[in-house]
């Protein structure tokens, strides 16, 4: 497994690769890798001849100093991670690497789809993800990239920068990866207490019942309401948002039209924020789907 620092080793490598005929399949992390990245980089394998992984905390999308600071890092376990899983090449380069002139002044914003949910919370996050995400793919190059649906804004988003700019990039959505108990994983998860782990639950909890409500003829406003109630029910979880919104778009289901919605959650349990989601269907007249 290669491992590179430098953009330019880095665009030379896998420009390489495509020339010789090689599929390119990237997979974009801030590192802290699990079980659920590992399932990217499965993906990637199973679609490309190459795997080039990307880690790099991305100071731009963290609002908040102390989140970035308590981020957390661990590039030896990462490496022998991404070497055991099969990975060929992985880029890790520093913040002066990245961001050589300091901040950028050039940045990528994002449309209204970056100011619902946890742009509303996290005020200037998706123009960090999208400046960073435009720049690996700049850097790589023609590619399919493996997103997972766990941060499934970002999915969204990502994938709307990509047509908007034309970009040569197939972006590929992947299940959430979960624990035995439901909680998603996150490379966030590490820094949940004792007590604060069992709390976590809640978000998957709040998601299966939201769906319940759905599954049993109830409104979305219902479903959202009952989510909230589940994660209110631990004095340990602050709940900051349960929305049942429309895949694409985000933002409510139009009323009385049939089709997929996505259910998602929001939360600090403790000092750790943690999202989740979980999709659903409705019938006509907002009914589900059995
Ligand atoms: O999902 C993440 O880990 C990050 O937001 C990403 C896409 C690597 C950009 O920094």
């Amino acid at each position: 497994m290669e491992l590179i620092a430098r953009r330019s080793e880095w665009r030379a490598l896998l420009a390489a690769h495509r020339r010789a005929g090689a599929r390119v399949g990237l997979v974009p992390t801030m590192g802290a890798l699990h079980a659920g990245h590992l399932s990217l980089v499965e993906a990637a394998r199973g679609a490309c001849d190459v795997v080039a992984v990307t880690i790099f905390v991305n100071p731009l999308q963290f609002g908040d100093a102390a989140d970035l600071t308590a981020y957390p890092r661990d590039l030896e376990a990462d490496l022998e991670a991404a070497a055991r899983a099969g990975v060929d090449a992985v880029f890790a380069p520093s913040a002066e690497e990245m961001y050589p002139a300091g901040p950028p002044e050039t940045v990528v914003v994002p449309g209204p789809l970056a100011s619902l949910l946890e742009g509303r919370s996290r005020p200037g996050h998706f123009e960090g993800v999208a400046t960073v995400v435009t720049k690996l793919f700049s850097l790589a190059g023609a590619c399919s990239a493996f997103f997972g649906e766990k941060d499934f804004q970002q999915l969204v988003v990502v994938r709307r920068i990509v047509g908007d700019l034309d970009l040569p990039v197939s972006v590929v959505g992947c299940p959430i990866v979960r624990d035995e108990d439901g909680l998603a994983l996150s490379s966030r998860n590490r820094r949940l207490g004792t007590a604060e782990r069992p709390a976590a639950r809640l978000l998957y909890r709040s998601l299966e019942a939201g769906r319940r409500v759905l599954e049993s003829g109830g409104t979305p406003e219902r479903a959202e309401q009952e989510m909230w109630a589940v994660l209110a029910t631990d004095d340990l979880v602050r709940p900051d948002y349960a929305a049942v919104v429309d895949p694409d778009s985000l933002r409510p289901p139009a009323g009385g039209t049939a089709g997929p919605v996505r259910l998602l959650v929001a939360a600090e349990v403790g000092p750790v924020r943690l999202i989740d989601n979980l999709a659903a269907s409705l019938a006509p007249g907002g009914r589900p789907i059995t």
